[in-house]
């Protein structure tokens, strides 16, 4: 009877994104999936949306990865700007670490293009074919980052070394210090990447987790705590 329970509880637990799983939440783009609206109509695996066990992508700063598309070149006129941001903040000191970041393997879905196909291992389950979708088969509205043309100019900026900004910045803000060493450089709990400590969309994010009522966010935002975890206001 104990065994029962046991594996009720696990089973109740592994089917609600609520605990924070990418089974069943936006991410899971798989023909089973109850909580997305964009999924395959003929995959019915998870994982293999972004990642194969073989023939993985190599070079890319997320594991055995498995999309084509993640090569989209940002330029600075492509990143946000103004005239407050610290120097070491500023587009033309970022954008090759913008591209160096897990920003585009976030695009290569984020970017209102089609999610049919474009897998490098497409799934044995499948007949070793790539994945198609009935319906919807693009990101579109808010979670269109690239809002077509306007890529991240409009978005809270990326690719900064955090450590350069840490302290007082050149238009009187603030910051809390990061604390850690590389590879585990973190401020609060938030990741930071490489040996520098440079912010990427995952130090916000978490792509397996979307929580309760949060967008797939590494922390909580309510009463702001993600903000302030870096910014002191
Ligand atoms: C929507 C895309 C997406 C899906 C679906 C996805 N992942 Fe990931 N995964 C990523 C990204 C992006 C990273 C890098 C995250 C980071 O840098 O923190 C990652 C990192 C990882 C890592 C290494 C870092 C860590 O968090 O442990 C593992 C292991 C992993 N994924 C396993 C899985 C498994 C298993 C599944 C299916 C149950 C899955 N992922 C589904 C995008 C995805
Ligand atoms: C395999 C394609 C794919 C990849 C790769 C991917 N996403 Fe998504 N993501 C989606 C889809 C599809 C949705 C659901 C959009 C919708 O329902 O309109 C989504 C939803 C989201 C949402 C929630 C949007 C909402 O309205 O609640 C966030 C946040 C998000 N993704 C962040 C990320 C980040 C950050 C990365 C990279 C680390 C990433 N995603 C990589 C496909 C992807
Ligand atoms: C500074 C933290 C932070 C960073 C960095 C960040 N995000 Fe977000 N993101 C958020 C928060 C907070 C929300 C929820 C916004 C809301 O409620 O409207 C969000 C929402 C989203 C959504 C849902 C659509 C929306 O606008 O509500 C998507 C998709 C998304 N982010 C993708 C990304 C991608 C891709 C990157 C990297 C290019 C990124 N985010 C970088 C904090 C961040
Ligand atoms: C991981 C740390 C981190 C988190 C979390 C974070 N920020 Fe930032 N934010 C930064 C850094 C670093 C900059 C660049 C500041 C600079 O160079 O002057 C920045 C820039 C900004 C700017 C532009 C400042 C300017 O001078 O143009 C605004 C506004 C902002 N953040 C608001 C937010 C809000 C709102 C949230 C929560 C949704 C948030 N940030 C979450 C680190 C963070």
């Amino acid at each position: 009877m104990k065994k029962v329970l046991i594996l009720l509880v696990a089973a109740a637990l592994l089917a609600s994104p609520a605990f924070g799983a990418v089974r069943n939440s936006k991410h899971d783009l798989s023909s089973s999936s109850t909580g997305a609206s964009i999924k395959s109509d003929n995959v019915d695996e998870v994982c293999v949306f972004c990642h194969t066990p073989h023939a993985g992508i190599t070079g890319k700063l997320a594991p055995l990865w498995n999309r084509t598309a993640a090569s989209t070149t940002l330029n600075a006129t492509d990143l946000y700007n103004s005239v407050t941001l610290e120097a070491g903040s500023k587009p033309s000191a970022v954008s090759t670490e913008v591209n160096n970041s897990d920003a585009p393997l976030c695009l290569s879905c984020h970017d209102g293009a089609s999610l049919a196909g474009g897998l490098a291992n497409p799934p044995a389950s499948n007949g070793n074919n790539q994945p198609t979708f009935t319906g919807t088969d693009t990101v579109t509205g808010d979670a269109d980052i690239m809002d077509g043309t306007a890529a991240l100019t409009n978005d809270h900026p990326i690719g900064m070394d955090y450590s350069v900004v840490d302290g007082t910045d050149n238009g009187g803000a603030s910051f809390q210090d990061e604390s850690g060493t590389a590879p585990n450089l973190k401020v609060g709990s938030l990741p930071l990447y490489g040996t520098n400590g440079v912010m990427w969309c995952s130090t916000c994010h978490d792509v397996h987790n979307e929580g309760a009522g949060q967008p797939f966010l590494n922390i909580s935002n309510a009463g702001s705590a993600l903000c302030t975890t870096c910014h002191v206001k």
